[in-house]
């Protein structure tokens, strides 16, 4: 296959205008920018500063929690759990108890990184073909709004993982913030107001969410009404005072259980009751002199984010100028491969065995840096998974927290769609995740992502879908220096790549670098996808080198940066998200006015 056709004359000459022009060293071995996160006058974007700590999380109320927490002597993971309550109840469409997720810890006086995968699992009757007729097409929507499209949630069990093991306040303090606000009730800010308006449609259709999530049953609530969920906050206290007890067993598990029954469901009481939350080894890299630690299979964005990284350090990134056709031309070159690896060779490693060490290994990426040529798509179709030499075998939500004792915490957790599966369970106040349709339904048809799969992620009993959450840290001198992780599906992994392209090579601070517009290529299909925010001029010259650019006009993923630097918290919150909020100890104590900063 030869490459895309160039469109027009103007836009090649441009392109070779540019290559010509630019002062850069294709295949020379880059550096790091001269990273740092001091507040300067030459950026748009600052982030809030706090000396305490930080809580960077896509809704303020849950921000403020968290940094409650911190405030009152709790640590990093303390803070980690409250505010993974406190977003199940004030940012319903992602934060949840009926979905699941990674948290990486980073605990100072061990210097070590724990990786807790409380993602969920494929019920005991779950099978390969579980969404195919008899003649093996796909039902439609089967595995997304129905009670068979949940897997048995892990959120609960992963809290509380945490909590016990690195935490160091009771379980009843850091479940009580959530419980008051599901009680009490928040007030409805314009961004709840409008995403329930939308998501009505998908919602009304099941009565418990209808009336869960609309007054009386049928109107939308307003800017500034109260929104109380007091079935959620019975279901919360009932955890509150049995733990994981409260949940996946008794009557919390009868009442999901009965629901499952009644709608053709798949989960049991013996799989709620054996859902353990596991912890795991996670993967680490290196990238220009800071090590990345991130969250390894059955999440893929660890291996790729690291893949994708050393396959980057061939490339003098910084010269190429930050956003220029050929800078986004690396980065989209470099997408496709790793993508197109994810197809094959990533699943549950309780399942399948993951060539994780090929994959992170930086002969392998110099292989694929090889095959990159500047100012060129290749055409994915042209693009094929790597085959490793003796090889035997195949609306989530982010928030970032960092304490003063030096303790990190970066969590992804998930419903997968906005408000799940749509299908709240009576009585519980808990909306059912839809994360089956994160594995392969059948091989070839791709997921609501858009991504393919095969073997290695087919459906089987107690298995863990395929993720692309991406919680990772980056260390700096052996300390945790960046915390980053984002929503967004496939997409999460090409905007946590950015988040720690941008920090370390073209030195932004976290706020800056949450705040800029983002690309995405994911092999298949073969599209360059961008944010609004780059120039009609970088668009032709894209197109000229051979690329399908769709210019997106929503934006996507909801990054929640923190950077740690001089004994100070550096907290960039994604400004895509109106209610996102950075917030630390002192930045509670500003309240008051007596010191100037920045509000979330
Ligand atoms: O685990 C995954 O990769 C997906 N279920 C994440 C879904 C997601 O990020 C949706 N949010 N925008």
């Amino acid at each position: 296959m030869s490459a895309k056709p160039q469109k027009t004359y103007t836009a090649t000459a441009a392109l070779l205008a540019s290559l010509l022009w630019l002062p850069i060293s294709l295949h020379a071995q880059g550096p790091a920018a001269d990273s740092t996160a001091i507040l300067r006058s030459a950026v748009y974007n600052h982030p809030v500063v706090d000396s305490q700590g930080m809580v960077v999380t896509q809704n303020a109320i849950a921000s403020k929690v968290g940094a409650q927490i911190l405030a009152s002597g709790g640590n990093a993971v303390d803070a980690a759990v409250a505010t993974g309550f406190a977003l199940a109840v004030a940012l319903p469409r992602a934060g949840n108890i009926g979905g699941g997720g990674f948290m990486l810890v980073y605990l100072s006086e061990q210097n070590q990184t724990i990786a807790i995968d409380y993602r969920e699992k494929a019920p005991a009757a779950a099978h390969r073909d579980l969404y195919l007729d008899a003649n093996d097409e796909i039902i439609p929507d089967d595995s997304r709004f129905t009670h068979r499209a949940a897997g048995v949630p892990g959120t609960v069990a992963g809290l509380h993982h945490a909590l016990i093991n690195y935490g160091t306040m009771a379980w009843t303090d850091v479940v009580a913030p959530a419980i008051e606000l599901a009680k009490a009730g928040i007030i409805v800010s314009s961004d709840l107001a409008d995403n329930l308006t939308r998501a009505k449609r998908r919602l009304g259709k099941n009565q418990a969410s209808l009336k869960k999530f609309y007054k009386d049953n049928e109107s939308n609530y307003q800017v500034g009404d109260l929104f109380q969920q007091p079935d959620l906050a019975q279901t919360l206290e009932r955890i509150s005072a049995e733990g994981p007890k409260g949940f996946y067993t008794g009557r919390t598990a009868e009442l999901i259980v009965a629901d499952m029954q009644a709608h053709d469901g798949l989960i049991t009481i013996d799989d709620l009751a054996n859902y353990q939350a596991i912890e795991r080894e996670p993967v680490h890299g290196n990238y220009r002199g800071h090590e990345i630690v991130s969250m390894p299979p059955p999440s893929s964005g660890g291996i790729h984010i690291i893949q994708m990284l050393n396959v980057l350090e061939n490339f003098d990134l910084n010269a190429t100028g930050y956003g220029s056709a050929l800078y986004i031309n690396r980065m989209a070159e470099v997408m496709k491969y790793a993508y197109a690896d994810r197809s094959v060779y990533l699943g549950d490693p309780d399942f399948y065995e993951v060539p994780q060490e090929w994959l992170l290994n930086k002969t392998y990426a110099k292989e694929i840096a090889g095959k990159i040529v500047a100012g060129k798509a290749t055409p994915s179709n042209e693009i094929l998974p790597g085959k490793p030499d003796n090889y035997e075998s195949p609306d989530t939500t982010h928030f970032s927290i960092m304490d003063s004792k030096g303790n990190a915490v970066a969590n992804t957790y998930t419903l997968n769609f906005s408000y799940g599966s749509g299908i709240t369970i009576p009585g519980t106040g808990m909306l059912l995740n839809n994360e089956m349709d994160d594995f392969s339904s059948k091989p070839g048809v791709a997921n609501a992502f858009g991504l393919l799969g095969d073997t290695a992620n087919e459906i089987q009993p107690q298995k863990r879908p395929l993720s692309s959450m991406t919680p990772t840290f980056v260390f700096k001198d052996g300390k945790p220096w960046f915390v980053t992780g984002s929503p967004g599906g496939s997409r999460i992994i090409s905007a946590v790549l950015q988040q720690i392209v941008n920090v370390i090579d073209f030195g932004m601070n976290s706020a800056d670098s949450a705040a800029q517009p983002r690309i995405h290529h994911q092999w298949q299909p073969d599209r360059l996808q961008l944010e609004p925010g780059f120039s009609p001029d970088t668009i032709h010259l894209l197109e000229a080198m051979g690329y399908d650019v769709q210019s997106v006009s929503r934006t996507w993923g909801a990054v929640q940066n923190i950077v740690s630097h001089n004994g100070m918290f550096f907290g960039g919150a994604d400004p895509r998200r109106a209610d996102a909020g950075a917030l630390g100890p002192d930045g509670l104590e500003c309240l008051n006015n007596t010191v100037a900063c920045r509000l979330p």
